[in-house]
């Protein structure tokens, strides 16, 4: 299956064969989350697997009782560890040595190294880690798609709960939960904006054509 073929395949799945998945998937899935790109590399993902009924239970409960929260073999929830952002320096040099970004990015990069990552504000590490989590997790979408798995989605739940019931450390944020199972409905493609609604030409409002 090619890339723009799981894209068009894709759909949120809320209902699952009671079928458990192969740890091999699950290790593929967390593989193309590993590979996502994030800023100067980042990689603030943090994944854990759940398979314990009792513990999807207490997500569920969390999540407003979403059913497809439990119906679910295996949650993943997807997290992103704010103290990786501390980890800065490394991953410049990383980049550098690796010849991804020239020597003198260093520079560029100094007055941050210096004031050090604990004067960034906690939300605006949160907004980086959003968009460095949701591209990780968007790879797993489209994998388990090629892997013939479903998934969904899940933002909607207590923040507070899910993190007490899953042990989560105070600079780790949740940004969601992920049911992956074998899909045991098969909708059709929801509605969608049409290109004009969503595409301007060189300035905004401009009409695309
Ligand atoms: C950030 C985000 C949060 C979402 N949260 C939920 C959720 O809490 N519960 C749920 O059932 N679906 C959730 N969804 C799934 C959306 O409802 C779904 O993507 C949308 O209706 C389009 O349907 P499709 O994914 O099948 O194309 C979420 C999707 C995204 C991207």
């Amino acid at each position: 299956m090619d890339v723009c073929e799981a894209i068009r395949k894709r759909r949120s799945i809320r209902r699952f064969k009671p079928d458990p998945i192969p740890e091999e998937k699950i290790r593929l899935l967390l593989e193309s989350a590993r590979l996502a790109p994030s800023g100067t590399n980042t990689q603030p993902w943090r994944f854990i697997v759940i398979k314990d009924d009792n513990t999807k239970k207490k997500l569920q409960e969390a999540a407003h009782n979403q059913r497809h929260v439990r119906r679910a073999p295996v949650i993943i929830a997807c997290c992103a560890d704010l103290t990786a952002f501390k980890e800065f320096s490394k991953r410049v040099d990383e980049l550098i040595n690796s010849g991804a970004l020239p020597e003198r990015t260093r520079d560029v990069f100094i007055p941050y190294l210096e004031k050090g990552m604990d004067t960034v504000k906690k939300q605006d590490l949160i907004t980086a880690a959003v968009a460095n989590v949701s591209i990780a997790v968007e790879h797993m979408v489209l994998q388990a798609v090629e892997l013939g798995l479903g998934t969904c989605w899940v933002r909607w739940y207590d923040d507070n709960k899910v993190k007490e019931i899953l042990n989560i450390p105070d600079l780790v944020e949740v940004i969601a939960l992920m049911p992956v199972g074998v899909p045991d409905e098969d909708p059709g493609q929801r509605p969608r904006l049409s290109i004009d609604k969503i595409a301007y030409s060189e300035k905004y409002g401009e009409k695309y054509t």
